[in-house]
């Protein structure tokens, strides 16, 4: 797209940005770069990327709202899916509009109703008391390797239906790091990514299958969905894929940024031994402060006004969830972490139609294993400095080095 697609009708332009979302400065620390967007008015234009931009939550939650004018099928990620050579099929339910959307998302709702997801409660529980022993029993670990990422690469595949392997673990990383960074440009990140997936390709593919599936997980119940004309049959490996690559990361990354948080503030900690119920408030306001999915993307299915810009037809844009969480017009004292704060309206797992399916399931895993630790712990500290794990869309920490005092 040229620049002047960024010209609207009235003869104005989108501010034309030259910000780079997805270097590695910005990726560490996202924030200076947010409030220039916000500055910059409801809309700008990434000349970098050759799209549009918005980052204000005053205009991002009306267009998640609106699905007729912004539409998911242009692709989830700044790839144009439409494409032929586009680089993976679509989501059949990220990537859909209603009314297709809505016939998959309904199977979908059914298969993880709150009543499914409350059976499980009681295995995620007493997974999250081995691991909360172990660590505390070690004193000193790393939050996201020994502890976040333990727990939900044990608890969620489990639950899907994935058997166990000694490659499980790694491989579902590597495949969660893919469709983040896939999202973002072809650059030199994604495709370092790409060749580390080429060589688990194989195992991937075959565990989308409904071989792959044992007996009891959902994912089992995805391909009974497709028996029973729910959804069509070819979709159905691909909906297992969309579980397979967005659902442990995106909880992973909640998880630690919350435990980073508590780790640097006792007095928050203290307000969860006071009363557990309290995590939950945690984990949201560790969603907004940091936004495991850091960016969603639309496609314009007409020429839209926005706050008095206009975006022509067809035209992509990115949509930066987290500069909208910090967004001050929105929120007090933005980057202040606290678990008291009304968290409702955060853009974390976004809004509208497709806003995350997962979250119960998210929280859940969030909140047990939250409370083990809480209940065993009377002070956690940072022993050194986190690090990330820098991905085009998924903000995720690297290492979190972390004591424990039991009690
Ligand atoms: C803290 C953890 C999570 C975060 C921050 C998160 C974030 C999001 C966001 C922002 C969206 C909206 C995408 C869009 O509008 O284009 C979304 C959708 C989705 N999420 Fe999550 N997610 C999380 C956990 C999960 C889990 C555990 C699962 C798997 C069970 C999951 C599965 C999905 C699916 C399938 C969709 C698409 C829903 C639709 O299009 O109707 N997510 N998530």
């Amino acid at each position: 797209m040229s620049d002047l697609a960024s010209m609207d009708a009235a003869g104005r332009t989108a501010p034309v940005l030259d910000l780079d979302p997805f270097a590695d400065a910005v990726l560490e620390s996202p924030f200076e770069m947010h409030a220039a967007l916000r500055a910059a008015g409801p809309v700008g234009w990434l000349s970098k990327y050759g799209v549009y931009v918005m980052g204000r939550h005053k205009d991002i939650l009306p267009a998640l709202k609106d699905w007729e004018t912004f539409s998911s099928t242009g692709g989830s990620g700044l790839a144009d899916i439409r494409k032929p050579d586009a680089w993976r099929p679509g989501s059949p339910i990220v990537e859909v509009d209603p009314p297709q959307h809505t016939k998959v998302r309904t199977a979908l709702q059914r298969i993880l109703s709150p009543a499914v997801i409350r059976q499980w409660r009681q295995d995620f529980e007493i997974e999250a008391e081995r691991l909360a022993d172990e660590v505390v029993a070690k004193g000193s670990f790393c939050g996201v390797t020994d502890f976040a990422e333990t727990f939900v690469s044990t608890t969620f595949p489990t639950a899907l239906g994935l058997a166990d392997s000694p490659q499980r673990r790694d491989n579902l990383f590597l495949l969660g790091a893919l469709n983040f960074d896939g999202q973002g440009p072809r650059n030199a990140r994604y495709e370092a990514t790409q060749r580390k997936a080429d060589e688990i390709w194989d195992w991937y593919l075959d565990s989308m299958k409904r071989e792959a599936m044992l007996p009891g997980g959902f994912g089992e119940k995805i391909f009974q969905a497709a028996d029973a004309g729910e959804i069509d049959p070819e979709i159905a490996p691909l909906l297992v894929r969309s579980f397979l690559r967005g659902g442990l990361d995106t909880t992973s990354s909640m998880i630690s940024a919350a435990l980073w948080y508590l780790a640097q503030d006792p007095a928050q900690w203290q307000l969860l031994r006071d009363d557990p119920t309290r995590v939950r408030g945690a984990l949201d306001e560790a969603m907004r402060l940091e936004t495991p999915i850091q960016n969603v993307c639309r496609q314009t299915m007409r020429g839209v006004e926005i706050d008095g810009t206009t975006v022509p037809f067809d035209s992509k844009i990115l949509i930066i969830l987290a500069s909208a969480n910090r967004d001050p017009e929105r929120w007090e004292n933005p980057d202040r972490f606290d678990v008291m704060r009304q968290t409702m309206g955060h853009l974390a797992l976004g809004n509208g139609v497709h806003m995350c399916i997962g979250q119960m399931i998210a929280r859940l895993e969030g909140e047990v294993l939250l409370k083990a630790l809480v209940s065993r712990v009377s002070a956690l500290k940072l022993t050194g400095e986190p690090t990330r794990a820098l991905n085009n869309n998924l903000r995720s920490l690297a290492t979190l080095p972390l004591s424990i005092t039991a009690g």
